[in-house]
């Protein structure tokens, strides 16, 4: 059976030895351990470690019915959410659509941002189409997502009438706790619940990700399907376990001085696949004046921005590589008689073989300039291997944030723009702030 596989033969060299990896192996087997028992910092935020296998049907299937009620009363859906409420979700329905022909009911994102223009263009993109809402807040009182929500609840209410605007709204927040919970039990929306011991960033395969990626008309059981086959291919220790290989892998760079990973891609579909682990890594990881800085390139376009530096400049780099083994469709370089182009040579080979060799060729050229290279290689672009990958990553952070010796699920370091936010918004309660960096201004 096939299963995505991570390779670190080409991380190997001057900066890194087998012998380094293998001397942390011992660390990344603790860390490990303090994931699967919850044993350190975090403890109360691994429910996403066995979530996979205790995933009841019974919630599956409601999120699937909830799914194909929003597709039969909505022309489009609008998931409103930011962070760990958002990228999850954009990163498996940009991975699995087609590019160019929307889903049957398209799902769009509103909420992660502040753009007042955004706002604008979406509320008269919304204009005269059926549409509904599905507004996720773990905490149900972030503001991006709470303006996003205000707006456009307001903006059905008034077309539709409070009673049936109830009926296309879904929320998706803590089961007792904030704002959204108390509004959604008072307004009669369907909801579903973030559980306490799942943190935003671990969520997409709780219904945070489930239902609009349901809604976009994918298979949520195969995307639980795939994490339940990494959840037991990384239960144990070794460097055979797949998620520890990476995350001593890593570690090991970061301590010979290789301070900035970049997820490379060669498939603009999984641009935002790079959003959503820049997250993961960087929120998780990122702590004490410690941590990689995640990074992602979208090759072989960035080649032409970020190629340069890549190839020469700090030596302070290393990539993980996704290389998607095969394509969906067909597409045939022709040939042309009059060869102006001169890629005759080509000619007859598909578009994706061209393709590989640039990532066979950059990923030598960068070995070869001071870039270790580590490789992911997925089988496919469907559901069930990218519930592998979103399992494997999740796992080999959290084993990754013990070893650099973080506490991988908490992030105090997002709090202070909000509290400066708060206070230059002068929110009530905020009275001493708002005094304090008035004067600073
Ligand atoms: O990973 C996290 O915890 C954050 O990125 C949150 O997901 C993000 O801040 C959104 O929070 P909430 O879902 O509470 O609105």
């Amino acid at each position: 059976m096939k299963s995505i596989q991570v390779n670190i033969d080409h991380a190997l060299g001057s900066a890194v030895t087998k012998a380094d990896i293998e001397a942390l192996s011992s660390e990344a087997a603790v860390a490990l351990g303090h994931v699967n028992n919850g044993t350190a910092a975090g403890n109360d935020f691994l429910g996403w470690v066995k979530l996979p296998t205790e995933t009841p049907a019974s919630l599956l299937d409601d999120i699937q019915a909830t799914a194909l009620q929003l597709r039969k009363d909505c022309e489009v859906v609008v998931a409103i959410g930011i962070g760990g409420s958002y990228l999850g979700a954009k990163a498996v329905i940009e991975a699995l659509s087609d590019t160019f022909a929307p889903c049957e009911t398209p799902v769009i994102f509103a909420g992660q941002n502040i753009g007042e223009d955004y706002l604008h263009e979406l509320m008269q993109y919304l204009q005269g189409k059926k549409y509904g809402i599905i507004v996720i807040s773990k905490s149900g009182t972030t503001t991006e997502p709470a303006i996003a929500f205000r707006l456009l609840k307001d903006n059905l209410e008034k077309t539709l009438g409070k009673a049936e605007a109830a009926r296309r709204i879904v929320a998706i927040t803590d089961a007792h706790r904030g704002a959204l919970r108390q509004l959604a039990t008072e307004e009669g929306y369907k909801t579903f619940v973030i559980e306490d011991n799942v943190g935003g960033r671990f969520s997409v395969l709780t219904p945070v990700g489930l239902l609009p990626i349901a809604v976009a008309g994918f298979d949520i059981h195969a995307l639980i399907e795939g994490a339940i086959r990494m959840e037991k291919a990384t239960a144990h220790p070794g460097l055979e376990n797949p998620a520890e290989l990476y995350a001593a892998t890593r570690n090991a760079l970061y301590r010979a001085g290789k301070k900035i990973e970049i997820l490379v891609n060669y498939n603009p579909k999984l641009h935002y696949f790079g959003e959503w682990w820049k997250q993961l890594y960087g929120e998780s990881e990122g702590k004490d004046h410690k941590g990689i800085f995640p990074a992602a390139v979208d090759n072989s376009t960035d080649l032409h921005s970020m190629g340069q530096w890549i190839q020469d400049g700090e030596r302070t780099i290393f990539e993980t590589v996704l290389s998607v083994e095969t394509t969906r469709h067909s597409v045939i370089i022709p040939t042309d008689e009059a060869n102006l182009d001169g890629l005759n040579y080509i000619a007859g080979l598909h578009v994706d073989q061209v393709n590989k060799m640039a990532e066979l060729g950059t990923r030598i050229a960068h070995v070869d300039g001071g870039v270790p290279n580590l490789h992911i290689t997925i089988p496919a672009l469907t559901e069930l291997y990218l519930g592998e990958l979103i399992y494997f990553f999740e796992k080999a952070c959290g084993i990754s944030g013990y070893i650099l010796n973080v506490n991988p699920f908490n992030q105090p370091g997002v709090e202070d723009y909000k509290r400066n936010m708060f206070a230059l918004l002068a929110k009530p309660g905020y009275e001493k702030e708002t005094d304090a960096i008035k004067a600073r201004l």
